[in-house]
């Protein structure tokens, strides 16, 4: 999505090989027209995958996640990563270990707002090693729900995660791809289909 990968051109820090800092669009201060144009992309490339619910994580999953929902016009939930006052039982917990910041937290939704009826659209801002996705994708299969596609923003296609999303058979959406951060420089991937295009026909 040419809009976003201009934005991480023009606004994206390198943090070292491996992390970028888009705190000035997505991570503290949010760009909402650009969340808007996201929430529009994803109606797009899901348009005809039956998507009844979204399911995102928070905090930044929570702004692209209700563009999208609003644009598909379906209702949008989020996991928590922290016990809530409110919500204490019948709920779904599936445990995400973070290798980024070797901790562990347990993620919970109700039960209440996944139904076993629901195609879920799974929607987040980064896709580094997969486990806030794969942690999503067991809440929703627990549900006795389907998976109906995972929606990224920013994959960093030099992590592990895109991998074991698209092993595990599910149909996975980025945004903006990431081949590497090396030197302080953004490179790009190309989309997956142009990519995929290429590497089938020749
Ligand atoms: P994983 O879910 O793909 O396994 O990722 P990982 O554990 O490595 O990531 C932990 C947190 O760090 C997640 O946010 C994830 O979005 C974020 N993250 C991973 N790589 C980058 C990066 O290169 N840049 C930025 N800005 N964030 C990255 P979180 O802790 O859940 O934060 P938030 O959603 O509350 O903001």
């Amino acid at each position: 999505m040419k809009l976003l990968t201009d934005k991480i051109e023009r606004e994206g820090i390198v943090l070292g090989n491996n992390v970028l800092k888009v705190d000035s669009f997505i991570n503290h201060q949010m760009d909402p027209q650009l969340m808007n144009e996201i929430g529009l992309e994803f109606a797009r490339r899901f348009k005809d995958a039956g998507v009844t619910r979204i399911l995102t994580i928070e905090s930044s999953g929570i702004a692209p996640a209700i563009m999208a929902g609003l644009a598909m016009n379906v209702p949008v939930i989020f996991a928590r990563k922290r016990k809530s006052l409110t919500l204490t039982s019948d709920l779904y917990t599936s445990t995400v270990y973070s290798f980024t910041k070797q901790e562990s937290n347990e993620i919970t939704v109700s039960k209440k707002y996944l139904l076993k009826e629901d195609r879920v659209l799974i929607i987040d801002d980064f896709l580094a090693n997969g486990q806030a996705a794969i942690g999503l994708a067991d809440l929703v299969e627990q549900a006795g729900a389907e998976v109906s596609g995972i929606g990224i923003l920013i994959e960093k296609s030099f992590q592990p995660g895109a991998d074991e999303i698209l092993k595990k058979g599910y149909r996975l959406e980025s945004l903006a791809r990431i081949a590497s951060l090396q030197d302080g420089k953004v490179k790009f991937a190309a989309d997956r289909e142009v990519q995929s295009i290429y590497s089938g026909g020749y």
